[in-house]
């Protein structure tokens, strides 16, 4: 079955063409970053709109990398949840009109049960449970996987996600938008062990996670005691260099020991890791470094870190095959709450 993937529930504009939700044909990634690295975050009005100018050549490049036409598409999956409201109904009503035009079927699916899917979509069989840990600029959460696209929620963030914590915390550094891989480059010659910065631990459940504390540590850092995101920095350029290293050390290392030891407490000896913040090498060595021998961490392929069509195509073919009522018209946008998959 060859299925056409849409993605624009932020600033990515995303089409892919993928064979039995595996087999990618082309990934095409229109990424507005740049045009949003001006205001140090994702302007929504302005998202909408570049999805509007986009989104029809996107679709159009990825046929044509595909080698494919559009008489050949035998089903359309679009994610329709959660994201930014406007940017959703672009995609979603994008998705709607060629599924009309072209008289086939169309699916809508969770953009973060996606980012999972990413990281499971290379495996031939998948031993269960495993963990699943979406971990992107919008949402930080664990699942526990009990068997394929059977979920249990075992803790999430109570404040920021960590791809919002990295932008933010960039933001204070001057640095631009997306904040990751800035602060991953300056980073590369910080000290981590410089600041004592420490990531939050939740009450009720040690699952949880918290990052709005640890970005206030890090702007009292960089900008002094009770100071706030509009005060002056008073650090030297050399000295952001290790704020970045010990905030990047202490925010991924709280990821990775959450999940190991949330992996024990499941008997998983799978972890798959999705979501725009497993683009961080440093995340990998963190997790090489703390695993143990017996557990294996999973991430998604080359381009599939970030939002992208190929994992909504790819987990559109699973819900196309075994969920015929999601084929409905009648789907809406659905833009936040959806950290369970509902
Ligand atoms: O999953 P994603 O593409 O979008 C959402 O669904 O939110 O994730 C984007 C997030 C951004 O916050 C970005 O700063 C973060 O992923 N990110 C990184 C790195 N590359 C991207 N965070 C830390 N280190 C990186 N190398
Ligand atoms: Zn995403």
């Amino acid at each position: 079955m060859i299925v056409l993937g849409i993605e624009t529930t932020c600033d990515e504009t995303a089409a892919s063409i993928v064979i039995d939700g595996k087999h990618i044909l082309s990934n095409t990634i229109c990424s507005q970053a740049d045009y949003h690295s001006q205001f140090r975050g994702v302007f929504p009005e302005y998202a909408s709109r570049n999805h509007v100018d986009l989104l029809l050549p996107t679709i159009e490049k990825s046929l044509t990398e595909a080698n494919i036409s559009s008489n050949d598409i035998d089903l359309i999956a679009v994610a329709n949840r959660p994201g930014l409201m406007g940017p959703l109904l672009m995609g979603l009503n994008c998705a709607k009109a060629l599924a009309f035009c072209w008289d086939i079927p169309f699916v809508c699916v969770n953009h973060l049960e996606a980012h999972l899917y990413a990281a499971m979509m290379e495996q031939k069989t998948i031993s269960f449970p495993a963990l699943g840990v979406v971990v992107s600029g919008g949402h930080t959460f664990m699942v526990e996987i009990n068997s394929f696209r059977n979920y249990r929620l075992i803790g999430a963030s109570i404040d920021d996600a960590i791809g919002e914590a990295f932008d933010k915390v960039a933001a204070m550094l001057n640095l631009p938008y997306p904040g990751g891989p800035e602060i991953e480059k300056l980073a590369t010659t910080g000290d981590p062990k410089r600041y004592p910065f420490k990531a939050g631990l939740v009450k009720n459940n040690r699952f949880n996670f918290s990052f709005s504390g640890l970005k206030t540590q890090v702007l009292y850092a960089i900008k002094g005691a009770n100071s706030n995101k509009h005060s002056p920095s008073i650090i030297h350029e050399e000295d952001k260099k290790d704020v970045a290293a010990s905030f990047q050390q202490v925010a991924l290392t709280d990821i990775v020991k959450k999940a190991l030891s949330a992996a024990v407490v499941i008997n998983a000896t799978d972890i798959f890791v999705g979501g725009g913040v497993t683009n961080s090498s440093k995340l990998k060595e963190i997790f090489t470094i703390l695993t143990p021998n017996n557990t294996k961490i999973h991430y998604p392929p080359k381009n599939l870190s970030i939002d992208n069509g190929a994992m909504i195509a790819g987990l559109g073919y699973h819900v196309g095959t075994s969920d015929l009522a999601s084929m409905s018209f009648k789907e809406n946008a659905v833009p936040s709450g959806a950290v369970l998959f509902d």
